[in-house]
């Protein structure tokens, strides 16, 4: 039963935090509140990531600290002959076709350090900035370049085996992005007009508020905390038996929300500064972002800094989402992992590649309307891995015993968790019927939309 462990409570927090943070924070976040109107977002978001999104985070955590196993065998530990573990199968796809996006976004975060370190921002107005970013990412090949060569990193260090190196790399680098998001924040709020961002992001105005955007807000909450991909199943089966599951699930949540929040204050301050349109959708960090650096002391530097940091936040996540999908082959594929590494980022790179074209006006399929960008995006987060946590926490309260969960939860009782009764309430009946609510009142508008 000996099985590495994290090496300390902050260790394992940043960890997780690595994981957590990513892309989904200063990439997705700023542009999904910006498509959903602002403030009202931001508040149900808030509300979902704590009530929904922390019971739940705890619920992996303890799922992967009892079993002591990956995301699928973990739940065939628990509960053996029973159905549970399609959920680890289910978040095992979604994984697969997030990275296929995600990468691409890395991908361009990767070209933005080097243009960063050429000085091309330097002296662009607004709209030369956009033109910038919407040539780059149109152009059928350097996109894809970077994409490969992120994924080749990732699939690298996946291959060599990582759970030590995530928490040193994690254990600098993430306290790091958030000084770095802060201050950019602190930037943008003495810009001329600054201050209307901050009105567009914490004034809620509920009259913007859409059924899909509450679904939204729902599936961005699990997927910033990379939820329903049992990614954090595997890290809780590396956290100690004395660890406090809910304070960390606490601390973790907090972390990623400051982390998005800043981000936020960041673009936001300068989209409404600069004349830039909120809504404009998956390109918004990568074309406001580049308008504040030259306006800033030191904004040469900042700008590399800022976006090394974006590709290595970025990293930590790729590498997860990767780990789920490896993990899948070789566990219940019975694939080597030296296969199962090779064939996932092949696969994985191979759908970019059209992620990537999806974005070029010459590319003819859409999807339900959307670009097969779009369109992976909104589907894996707002409906896959929705529905992959929605199986864990039926798991957890309806095909588990109710004595086990207090167990993990207070450590056999050493610790004092006085909420425990409204933890399991909340994961028994609260959560479940809300999830159960929003997806189907989200289909229904789908189909009539
Ligand atoms: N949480 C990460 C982010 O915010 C993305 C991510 C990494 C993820 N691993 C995941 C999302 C697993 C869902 C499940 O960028």
């Amino acid at each position: 039963m000996e099985r590495k462990g994290f090496n300390s409570t902050f260790g394992m927090i940043m960890a997780a935090v690595g994981s957590a943070v990513g892309l989904g924070n200063i990439w997705r976040f700023p542009y999904i509140v910006g498509t959903n109107g602002g403030g009202a977002f931001l508040l149900i978001y808030i509300i979902f990531s704590f009530i929904i999104g922390v019971p739940l985070l705890m619920t992996e955590m303890l799922i992967g600290r009892k079993a002591k196993s990956d995301a699928v065998d973990s739940f065939k530990k628990l509960a053996p002959k029973k159905k549970w573990y399609v959920s680890g199968g289910l978040g095992a796809l979604a994984a697969f076709l997030i990275l296929s996006f995600y990468g691409v976004v890395a991908g361009w975060s990767l070209d933005y350090v080097f243009k960063a370190a050429t000085n091309q921002f330097a002296g662009k107005s607004a709209a030369e900035i956009e033109a910038l970013f919407t040539n780059f990412i149109t152009a059928p090949i350097r996109p894809i370049i970077c994409t490969f060569i992120f994924l080749a990193i990732t699939m690298i260090i996946v291959k060599a085996g990582v759970e030590r190196g995530i928490e040193k790399v994690s254990k600098v680098l993430i306290p790091l992005l958030l000084i770095i998001v802060f201050l950019l924040g602190v930037r943008g709020i003495f810009l001329d007009n600054g201050v209307e961002g901050l009105k567009f992001l914490f004034i809620p105005d509920f009259s913007k508020l859409t059924m899909p955007g509450v679904l939204a807000a729902l599936g961005h909450s699990f997927f910033s905390l990379s939820l329903g991909m049992a990614i954090m199943i595997t890290y809780g089966s590396y956290v100690k038996e004395d660890e406090n599951i809910a304070s960390s699930a606490f601390k973790i949540a907090i972390f990623d929300l400051l982390v998005a929040v800043f981000a936020g204050v960041a673009i936001f301050t300068a989209v409404f500064s600069f004349g830039l349109e909120p809504g404009q959708g998956a390109g918004l960090v990568f074309v406001t972002l580049p308008n504040v650096f030259p306006v800033m002391p030191g904004g040469y530097l900042f700008g590399v800094a800022f976006f090394v940091l974006l590709s290595l936040a970025a990293l930590t996540s790729t590498i997860s989402l990767l780990e789920t999908s490896v993990a899948f082959g070789v566990d219940s594929l019975k694939m080597s992992r030296n296969k199962a590494s090779w064939l996932s980022a092949v696969l994985i790179f191979l759908i970019a590649i059209f992620c990537s074209l999806s974005n070029g006006s010459a590319f003819p399929f859409k999807f339900f309307g959307k670009s097969l960008f779009d369109f992976l995006d909104h589907i894996t987060a707002n409906y896959m891995i929705v529905l992959a946590a929605l199986i864990e926490v039926i798991f957890i309260g309806w095909g588990y015993r109710k004595t086990e969960v207090f167990n993990e939860l207070t450590n056999n009782g050493k610790l004092k968790f006085n909420l425990k009764n409204a933890y399991y309430i909340a994961v028994k009946y609260i959560i479940p019927i809300a999830m159960i609510l929003i997806l189907l009142s989200s289909f229904g508008i789908l189909k009539s939309a």
